[in-house]
């Protein structure tokens, strides 16, 4: 099957089929530590974060989704459009699609006609930079978008379980080492919602990535995505559950942040504002969110992101008053209660 239709097939299944894991993302295995003296004047709350040098005016990452099929890019100005106008910062989806068919560049660079000062992030796959990327891709990915950073996507669960997806991963952390070293702009690396393990990370953080975003499990399972483009054939389940829950990923990552310095980003099964809070209590310096914002695009067009946002906003001021920060940068796991039972 051709990229282009690939790729329109994803958005469709995780726009009306249940993807989602069947397992938690971990954040619920955790209540707030209520503060009954908090000493904060909601009016105060500050929500803006920094993330590679730059102030954003809320921690949500707006995830790598789409391009490169007719229709994406129509999405892809929705999102532009609302993350120049919100001050958050977008990954386009995975380039490939451009680089195999230059026809394909017009959905990926509509994001900087629509969003001329936004940070964007360009997006490729792992197994793109096995033997090396090359410096002429390289910069057609980065200049069809003027891209603020790369974002390099690991999936191997599934690449594996797509009947045809990459079956070799040998040298993509290399490609990944020359990536970093060799190009000007950061190199953010993240998963797909299998989650980053603590040895992952800390290769990475090694090989000089400059923010890891662990896209844990708990949200979107990309091999239940994959077993629903099969069911014609079988109802499978296999490895459906697979995966690190994004609040490990964090509690454990974040661990590194003594010996390195990289950015930390929680993903996978971000879908309220109690789990941007708790991902940022863990020791999250930002959060990302995918299948629930593509979702308001289809629903409501831009206004419906806005409407989504305002909530998020809202409620996270009202958290963090609650627990007596003036900030997201005062929070801290002492903020957290483990449920024990
Ligand atoms: C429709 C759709 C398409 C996606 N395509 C890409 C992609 O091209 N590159 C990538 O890095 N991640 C891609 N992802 C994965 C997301 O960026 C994210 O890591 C994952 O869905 C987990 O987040 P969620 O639980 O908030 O959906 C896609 C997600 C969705 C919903």
């Amino acid at each position: 099957m051709p990229i282009r239709d690939r790729k329109k097939e994803h958005v469709e299944l995780t726009l009306n089929q249940d993807v989602f894991y069947q397992k938690g993302t971990g954040f619920e295995r955790y209540h707030f530590q209520h503060n009954a003296l908090p000493e904060v004047n909601m009016d105060e709350v500050e929500l803006s974060v920094k993330l590679l040098d730059r102030t954003f005016s809320f921690p949500v990452f707006v995830s790598s989704m789409t391009g490169g099929y007719k229709g994406a890019e129509a999405v892809n100005a929705t999102l532009a459009s609302f993350c120049e106008a919100r001050n958050l910062p977008l990954g386009v989806g995975s380039q490939r699609a451009m680089l195999e068919d230059p026809s394909e560049t017009e959905s990926f660079a509509v994001v900087r006609r629509m969003a001329p000062t936004a940070f964007i992030a360009a997006n490729i796959g792992g197994a793109q930079l096995i033997g090396g990327l090359g410096e002429e891709a390289a910069a057609r990915l980065i200049d069809s978008i003027r891209a603020d950073a790369l974002i390099v996507h690991l999936n191997p669960l599934q690449e594996l379980v797509q009947p045809e997806g990459d079956r070799n991963f040998k040298g993509i952390f290399e490609g990944i080492y020359s990536l970093a070293e060799g190009i000007s702009i950061p190199v953010i690396v993240k998963e797909t919602g299998a989650g980053i393990s603590l040895q992952v990370a800390e290769k990475l953080a090694v090989a000089g990535v400059r923010v890891i975003d662990v896209a844990g499990a708990g949200g979107t399972s990309w091999a239940r995505v994959e077993n629903l483009r099969e069911r014609q054939k079988a109802p499978l389940h296999f490895l459906d559950n697979w995966g690190i829950p994004t609040a490990e990923c964090i509690s454990e990552v974040s661990g590194l942040k003594d010996s390195f310095d990289f950015g930390l980003i929680a993903s996978g099964g971000i879908r309220s504002s109690e789990d941007i809070v708790k991902a940022m209590a863990l020791g999250a310096d930002f959060t990302a969110m995918a299948q629930p914002l593509i979702k308001a695009v289809f629903d409501g067009g831009e206004p419906s992101l806005h409407k989504l946002l305002d909530r998020f906003e809202k409620e996270c001021r009202l958290i963090l008053t609650l627990l007596g920060c003036r900030s997201f940068h005062d929070l801290g796991p002492h903020h957290l209660r483990k449920v024990t039972a």
